[in-house]
């Protein structure tokens, strides 16, 4: 913990340093690749991981003109990454991973997207790519999730199985698995999988001297079995995870005032440890007729605790409240976003991202067509205010909405890409903040994956 802190003191130090000399003048600039190769499809920015040093990993997806798109999108047959290296350098990456053709494929369930590779950062260097095997594509039963380290030059390291594939009512959903890497990923990550409709089940890795994995410990933790629940699982500062999960259950009971109709529990897994911590609840509400509709957490941006932002629906009105919270459970703060700006009623919910020099950017969207549109504000809390941020108020954004805040507190938000050149807008946000406070202004290394936050809910009713 003490070293951990350490680390990301001298790190911030090193940053304050860097981008107080390479500032630039400018607030607002665009980043645009062109592919060195072209291909008869524009590519896609589909995903991405970021590393502690601003290098980001893209990566994009071509449709394979050869085959019909129809409800499944079937898509060129090669792993496409591509390094933007601070300087601005962009490097590629195209690489057969010698899989399955059942992997090259996209195909929605209920509004998801749902794509069997996936990538998340790890240390500088590297990142890990899960994809899946069967021993009969026809079967989902036999749809097994792997997961190799895959490196800046597209070596390929040993591969390993990290478990079975979540099938329900016969749906493969490939989102049901995600990984955290470690808030120090050469320490490795925490692969999270709902297994059945009564379990999720948790696994540690470790990265190994050749860059394979090894497990250190796994676990189980019973679903909620009535109403609707959501959890978002995130790296702790102490170099352990942890998930909330928030549910709620529909009571016609209004009359007893002990009943709780929407709870959030913390559960704690620390680093190497075989058992999660019991249960900590972290909010209760009893308002009659309320569901949960999500939940997002992060590191919150004072760099001592964590955040998520619940949001619960009422009688067709959505409410959001702010949680944060302790390592060890405790609940510093709730706050109800009771003056937050009023979104279209197609958006379900507030995305919070923490600025790594203070505050939170919060986002909110809807899906129309090739693109997404995106309304983002951010919020200080200290003041209990919001502002719009600079871009256009709502912008249209690529189809996965791709936008990233680097540690120099640069915001690239993604256009939609053409032919075989893909953009982003970008902005210098501590512009329009005040300057970096040495103390506590900290953000860890968030989820790298805002992508894979989607995920990790199951609807019953
Ligand atoms: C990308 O290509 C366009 C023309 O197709 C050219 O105008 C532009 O300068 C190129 N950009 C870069 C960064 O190479
Ligand atoms: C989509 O096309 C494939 C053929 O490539 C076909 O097998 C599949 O049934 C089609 N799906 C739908 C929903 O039409
Ligand atoms: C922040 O980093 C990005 C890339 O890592 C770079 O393009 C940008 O110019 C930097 N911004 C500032 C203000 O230094
Ligand atoms: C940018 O950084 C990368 C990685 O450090 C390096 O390989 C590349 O040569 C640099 N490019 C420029 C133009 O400095
Ligand atoms: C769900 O998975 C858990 C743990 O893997 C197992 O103990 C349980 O029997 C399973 N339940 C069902 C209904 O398959
Ligand atoms: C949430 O799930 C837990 C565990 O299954 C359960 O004890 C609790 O009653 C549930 N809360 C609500 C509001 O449904
Ligand atoms: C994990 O815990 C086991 C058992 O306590 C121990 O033998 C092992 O060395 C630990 N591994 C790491 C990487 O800390
Ligand atoms: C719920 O909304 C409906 C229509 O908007 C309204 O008629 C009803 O009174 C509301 N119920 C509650 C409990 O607020
Ligand atoms: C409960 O909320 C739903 C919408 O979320 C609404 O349709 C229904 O009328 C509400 N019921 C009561 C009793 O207010
Ligand atoms: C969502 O609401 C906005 C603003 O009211 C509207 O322009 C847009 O068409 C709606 N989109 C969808 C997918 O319903
Ligand atoms: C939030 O507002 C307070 C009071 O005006 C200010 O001191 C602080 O710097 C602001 N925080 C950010 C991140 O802009
Ligand atoms: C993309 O290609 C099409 C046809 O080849 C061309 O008409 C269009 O202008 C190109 N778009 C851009 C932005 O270069």
């Amino acid at each position: 913990m003490i070293r951990s802190s350490l680390n990301l003191m001298v790190l911030l130090i090193a940053w304050i340093i860097i981008f107080s000399l390479t500032s630039s003048v400018s607030g607002f600039g665009t980043f645009i690749h062109n592919e060195t190769n072209s291909y008869e499809t524009s590519p896609i920015m589909w995903q991405y991981g970021k590393y502690i040093d601003g290098t980001v990993v893209i990566r994009i997806i071509n449709r394979n003109p050869y085959k019909p798109s129809n409800s499944t999108e079937w898509l060129r047959p090669v792993l496409s990454l591509r390094i933007i290296y601070p300087n601005g350098t962009v490097s590629e990456i195209d690489k057969e991973l010698e899989i399955q053709e059942f992997n090259w494929q996209i195909f929605g369930i209920f509004g998801i997207s749902e794509s069997p590779i996936s990538i998340f950062a790890l240390q500088r260097g590297y990142l890990i790519v899960r994809y899946f095997k069967a021993s009969n594509p026809d079967d989902f039963t036999t749809y097994e999730e792997w997961g190799r380290i895959i490196d800046w030059n597209g070596n390929l390291y040993d591969e390993v199985n990290l478990g079975r594939a979540y099938i329900e009512a016969v749906r493969w959903y490939p989102s049901e698995t995600t990984i955290v890497p470690n808030v120090d990923p050469s320490k490795g990550f925490l692969r999270i999988a709902a297994t059945n409709v009564t379990y999720f089940e948790w696994q540690q890795y470790m990265i190994g001297d050749s860059f394979n994995l090894i497990k250190l410990s796994d676990g189980n933790i019973p679903l909620p079995q009535y109403g609707n629940f959501f959890f978002d699982t995130i790296a702790t500062v102490d170099e352990g995870y942890c998930i909330i999960m928030a549910n709620s259950t529909s009571s016609t009971n209004s009359n007893n005032p002990f009943e709780f109709y929407v709870t959030v529990y913390y559960f704690k897994i620390g680093y190497n440890e075989t058992q999660s911590s019991a249960p900590k609840l972290l909010y209760q509400s009893n308002l009659p007729n309320i569901t949960v509709f999500g939940i997002d957490c992060g590191i919150s941006s004072s760099g001592i605790g964590q955040v998520c932002i619940l949001t619960i629906n009422q009688n067709n009105t959505y409410y959001y409240v702010k949680l944060d919270f302790l390592i060890s459970g405790s609940v510093t703060k709730t706050t109800p976003l009771t003056n937050s700006p009023e979104l279209p009623p197609n958006i379900t919910g507030w995305k919070v991202e923490s600025i790594p020099y203070g505050g939170y950017l919060l986002t909110g969207y809807f899906i129309s067509g090739s693109s997404r549109t995106v309304y983002g504000y951010y919020f200080n809390e200290t003041e209990n205010k919001y502002s719009e941020w600079e871009f256009d108020n709502p912008s249209v954004l690529n189809l996965r909405g791709i936008l990233l805040t680097l540690p120099n507190n640069t915001l690239l938000v993604s256009q939609i890409e053409s032919n075989n050149t893909w953009s982003f807008n970008t902005v210098d946000v501590s512009r329009n903040h005040q300057p970096p406070k040495m103390v506590a202004n900290f953000t860890g290394n968030k989820k790298n994956d805002v992508n894979a936050k989607t995920a990790n809910h199951i609807q019953r009713s």
